[in-house]
């Protein structure tokens, strides 16, 4: 059963560092002019209403955006730069109320050879998908279980790809399906890169995804995490982290870069920020 709603949780510290990190990803895949896929598995509704009822609930979008946002017009590094302006970009009004999510941030960045897939087995989610994308040549919205799809779509037409696997963990056994699934779609597309947001929770079962990607043979894990600490007391989820299976060799000073920037400014560097290999090359 799907019960989780993402717009109760958009814009919070996590959604800072999963949608900073995976543009960084993307515009360094980007430096080869060959065509790609990008695959959006857990994509929810693009754009989240930072205004509605469910945003307002808990307000979690001030341990994120509504605390950087004053800084958007201060010197800043690049892939946060342009987060700012892609948010700024769905806003006529200076605010960030309209918030973009994952669909929204991979679409912008599709140049002319690009392909994007977004999808969502939720009814309503996926009703907001198709409310703010338009299917076309390039960007495929589907109403479909992301495991299915996962061995569906892959290997892709193009060779060259991006995995974003960013679900809900609405059920324990979540975090080893995903490690399962991915070393099934690993066999079949090997040069794609994966890239798997988690949360840091005090059960700790993020190390149940750690523990089968590692047994798994796979190399080439880079793995990236800001714990938050007790700067937000009020949330369950202390901090998050990023796993990235082939890490374009562009991306990764972009994304300590981030990495350090957020921990600096969503917790006056008080957090513990990670970056490493959990399986290296
Ligand atoms: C954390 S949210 C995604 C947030 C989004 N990636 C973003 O950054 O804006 C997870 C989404 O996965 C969807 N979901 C959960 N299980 C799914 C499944 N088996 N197949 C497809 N979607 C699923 C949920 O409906 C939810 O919208």
């Amino acid at each position: 059963m799907l019960s989780y709603q993402h717009t109760y949780h958009a814009g919070n510290h996590a959604d800072l560092l999963k949608h900073i990190i995976l543009g960084d990803v993307v515009t360094a895949m980007q430096q080869k002019e060959t065509p790609m896929f990008l695959f959006d598995a857990f994509a929810s509704r693009g754009i989240y209403d930072l205004h509605s009822p469910e945003a307002l609930k808990n307000r979690e979008f001030d341990t994120g955006i509504g605390k950087v946002w004053p800084l958007r017009h201060a010197n800043a590094p690049t892939g946060i730069t342009r987060w700012f302006k892609h948010i700024e970009a769905e806003n006529s009004d200076g605010s960030f109320a309209r918030f973009p999510g994952s669909t929204s941030l991979l679409a912008s960045m599709l140049r002319a050879q690009d392909r994007l897939a977004a999808c969502d087995l939720h009814p309503q989610e996926f009703e907001g998908l198709r409310n703010s994308f338009k299917s076309s040549r390039q960007l495929a919205l589907h109403k479909r279980d992301a495991f299915e799809a996962l061995g569906a779509l892959l290997p892709p037409k193009e060779k060259r790809g991006m995995v974003f696997l960013d679900p809900s963990y609405e059920d324990k056994s979540e975090y080893k399906k995903i490690a399962q699934s991915i070393i099934h779609s690993h066999q079949h597309f090997r040069a794609g890169v994966y890239v798997i947001w988690y949360p840091l929770l005090p059960a700790e079962r993020h190390k149940e995804l750690f523990q089968e990607l590692k047994r798994s043979g796979i190399r080439k894990i880079l793995r990236l995490e800001l714990d938050c600490g007790d700067n937000f007391p009020d949330m369950q989820m202390h901090g998050s982290g990023m796993l990235i299976i082939n890490p374009p060799w562009h991306a990764k000073q972009a994304m300590q870069t981030s990495l350090h920037w957020i921990n600096e400014k969503l917790t006056a560097g008080s957090g513990t920020a990670y970056f490493g290999w959990l399986v290296p090359e």
